[in-house]
């Protein structure tokens, strides 16, 4: 059912000097950054040959992203996202399974504009893992 590795995503307390070491001491490719309201993040995405890595900053009042840099306040690896063909048939195929999907359940759309869902690190071998549609 899963396809590629869309991106890994790493939770940062300061984006702009998670930025300057991709940028400048490793030679990749980012973005500006994105503020994304809805997710509690600003997001900068890093272009690798093979797959993406998201530096995430928290962004408002209510971001995840505080929460996980409490428990690791130099930051950290968020989430792993898997490429799906279709989101619903994914989804439902999980519930099934008895597997937990984060939020109410409906996909959302993510930072690359596709939908999305997130499965809970406790069915996921304590890994969050976001599904995305592509
Ligand atoms: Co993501």
């Amino acid at each position: 059912m899963i396809g590629k590795l869309n991106h890994v995503a790493i939770a940062v307390p300061d984006l702009d000097s998670a930025t300057a070491i991709y940028r400048d001491t490793l030679g990749a490719r980012v973005s500006e950054p994105v503020p994304l309201p809805d997710h509690g993040v600003t997001t900068v995405f890093v272009e690798l040959p093979n797959t993406k890595i998201e530096l995430l900053e928290p962004l408002g009042e209510d971001s995840p992203i505080a929460r996980f840099l409490e428990r690791s306040p130099q930051g950290g690896i968020h989430h792993l996202c898997y490429e799906v063909a279709d989101i619903a048939l994914a989804r439902d195929r999980l519930l099934r399974e008895g597997l937990r999907i984060l939020g109410d359940g409906k996909p959302r759309i993510g930072a690359h504009g596709k939908p999305v869902i997130f499965l809970h690190p406790k069915d996921m071998t304590g890994t969050l893992i976001e599904l995305e549609q592509t």
